[in-house]
């Protein structure tokens, strides 16, 4: 459910005419809405009830200052996988002591600002990582909270890039390896166990994964309770898919409701870590038809925006859809919607049916997640402008970028 809708033939982003947000902001742009956002965050957030729990935004789905200090005043935690999302998470007023931090690769000097911020937990993947935590805590004369990511080799159902609970993938511990891994941390000194982790995947659409790693997990949580560590949180991770076309996903509220019973009466804290299902239904790509052409064997709609603005098609060959901005009664016709880099992979949609002309407005739907965080200056074009949209009133969130904003930071040879 969001709040982009056709209003007598017009796109609207809550209250506001999309056309108009395209003049006054430019395009490509993308357009937020904060209803929607808001919306979905305490759906997950409701959905928990009175069960000890905490809903950790992952951070990489979209991580604007703005979307970031929303997500913090409704009283959100976060999930981060840098350095560089800690320091936006706290820039944007976000509670360092509600961040977990995952990751295969942590750095040292990653592991030192995150104990110095001191965040909830770090996600620890392998035996290695707890070595150069245990030191870098040594150093700083503090105990790292620990949980461990386990790899439950479940089968998500998804797009093999974006699967990662199996266990030819590189994430997490092995489960037949758990129980040793924690004796190990266990051994360590400065760390402090503190939970169990996994993240199996992202855009499922059915709960029985996510039950199947659960019951997986649990299992393990036991048989380290049985050894004597005790834990306070289990993180299930984020992957909860969203409706791009004709799946129909779970809700959040069907999600939690399928996890509940197989955590019984067991104390502990759940974790989430939404991303996509949070933000992708709040966000459109807002674009303009450049020119229409025809090919011998197929017609194409080149328009302003293109793989460096929103990759997902280029890399997943992700389906979105796209819709005219104001519906009008001229003729449709199918085309490839491709953007003006130079790659054959450049495309925003294929075969689609539109009614467009030279200049009319497109919207890319379901952009509000892993559209800008993984936007480029490929071809040397500037960021898009993010707007965010509440009620009748609009606001720029980000700047669209300068021709000069694009050589900051390079020299020419003496
Ligand atoms: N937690 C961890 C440890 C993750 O690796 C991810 C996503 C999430 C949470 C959030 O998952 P979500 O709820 O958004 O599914 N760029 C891809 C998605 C990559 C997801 C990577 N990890 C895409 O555009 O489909």
């Amino acid at each position: 459910m969001d709040y982009f809708n056709h209003h007598q033939g017009r796109l609207m982003a809550e209250q506001l005419d999309v056309a108009e947000l395209a003049t006054e902001f430019g395009t490509p742009c993308y357009l937020y809405s904060q209803a929607t956002i808001e919306r979905h965050w305490r759906a997950f957030s409701d959905a928990m009830g009175e069960r000890p729990h905490l809903i950790c935004y992952a951070v990489k789905a979209n991580s604007n200052l703005a979307i970031l200090n929303l997500m913090a005043r409704m009283g959100s935690g976060f999930d981060i996988v840098s350095g560089g999302e800690l320091a936006r998470v706290i820039a944007a007023g976000g509670d360092p002591a509600k961040v977990v931090f995952s990751g295969v690769g942590k750095t040292a000097a990653e592991m030192r600002q995150a104990l110095e911020a001191g965040i909830h937990c770090f996600n620890v993947e392998s035996e290695p990582e707890l070595d150069r935590l245990n030191a870098v805590a040594g150093a700083l004369g503090k105990r790292a909270p620990v949980s461990l990511r386990i790899n439950p080799d479940i089968d998500a159902k998804t797009h093999p890039y974006i699967s990662t609970g199996l266990k030819q993938n590189k994430f997490g511990i092995p489960a037949t390896k758990a129980l040793a891994a924690y004796q190990y941390a266990a051994s360590l000194p400065n760390l402090r166990i503190t939970g169990m982790d996994c993240h199996i995947g992202s855009q499922l659409t059915e709960t029985q994964p996510f039950v199947e790693a659960l019951e997986r997990l649990l299992a393990l949580v036991d048989a380290l309770s049985e050894c004597g560590i005790e834990l306070e949180h289990l993180d299930l991770g984020g992957g909860l898919g969203v409706s791009y076309g004709d799946e129909i996903p779970p809700s959040p509220a069907e999600y939690v409701a399928a996890l509940l019973p197989s955590l019984g009466e067991r104390q502990l804290t759940l974790v989430l870590e939404p991303g996509r299902a949070i933000m992708a239904n709040a966000g459109i790509l807002v674009t303009q038809v450049e020119f229409l052409k025809q090919g011998e064997d197929r017609d194409f709609a080149i328009v302003d925006a293109a793989m460096n603005d929103l990759l997902r098609p280029a890399l997943y060959q992700a389906e979105q859809q796209i819709v005219e901005v104001v519906k009008s009664d001229r003729a449709t016709a199918n085309y490839d919607v491709v953007g003006p880099v130079c790659e054959t992979g450049d495309f925003l949609g294929k075969d689609r049916t539109l009614a467009i002309s030279q200049g009319d407005l497109l919207a890319v739907r379901g952009a509000g997640a892993y559209g800008f965080t993984m936007s480029s200056n490929y071809n040397s074009r500037p960021r898009a402008a993010e707007v965010m949209v509440s009620g009748d009133s609009a606001h720029l969130i980000r700047k669209r970028e300068t021709l000069e904003q694009l050589w900051q930071g390079e020299q020419l040879l003496p």
